[in-house]
């Protein structure tokens, strides 16, 4: 008996924290409604990186980890119905890939003008290809001193 009242209140404290949880989520925007593409998710890890890498250089701080994920960029699932173009994807994939390299083999002094360089990939491949992010991107260079 004593058993049964305690899972009983187990289960409703679970609930109401599941609740308060559920509460505290922000709104999920329309498009969650389905899981996100592959590719949509290497994009929000690859502004999450861009963010670290902002945040490194401008404290002079050591870079993040190299992505090595970010090599599937070419690859990668997109939202089932999204038009990828196949000449010039692939083209801003790579581009991005190499100011990636470059970011993290020049020295400490120029890691500004390739980290610019990199946000810049990002931008003119969004000016073809979904440009919803735009905005975003625009905000994470590191402006000129
Ligand atoms: C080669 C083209 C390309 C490059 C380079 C690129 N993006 Fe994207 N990005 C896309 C495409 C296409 C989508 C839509 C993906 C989908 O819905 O499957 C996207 C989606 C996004 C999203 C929305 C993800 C979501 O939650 O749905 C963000 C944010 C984003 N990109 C930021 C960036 C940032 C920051 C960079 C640079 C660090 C970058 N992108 C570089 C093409 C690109």
């Amino acid at each position: 008996m004593i058993h049964h009242r305690t899972s009983f209140l187990v289960l409703t404290a679970l609930v109401i924290v599941g609740f308060a949880f559920r509460a505290a989520a922000p709104a999920n925007p329309p498009q969650e409604l389905t899981p996100p593409s592959e590719l949509a998710l290497m994009m929000r890890a690859m502004a999450a990186h861009a963010d670290s890498v902002k945040a490194a250089v401008n404290r002079g701080d050591d870079l993040p980890r190299y992505p090595k994920a970010f090599k599937g960029l070419p690859k990668a699932q997109p939202t089932k119905g999204m038009h990828i173009d196949p000449i010039t994807f692939p083209t801003f994939a790579k581009d991005y890939q190499n100011k990636l390299g470059r970011l993290y083999k020049v020295k400490g002094s120029e890691r500004q003008q390739a980290y610019n360089a990199l946000v810049q990939s990002c931008a003119n491949c969004h000016g073809t290809h979904c440009p919803g992010p735009l905005m975003r991107i625009k905000k994470m260079y590191i402006a000129a001193e």
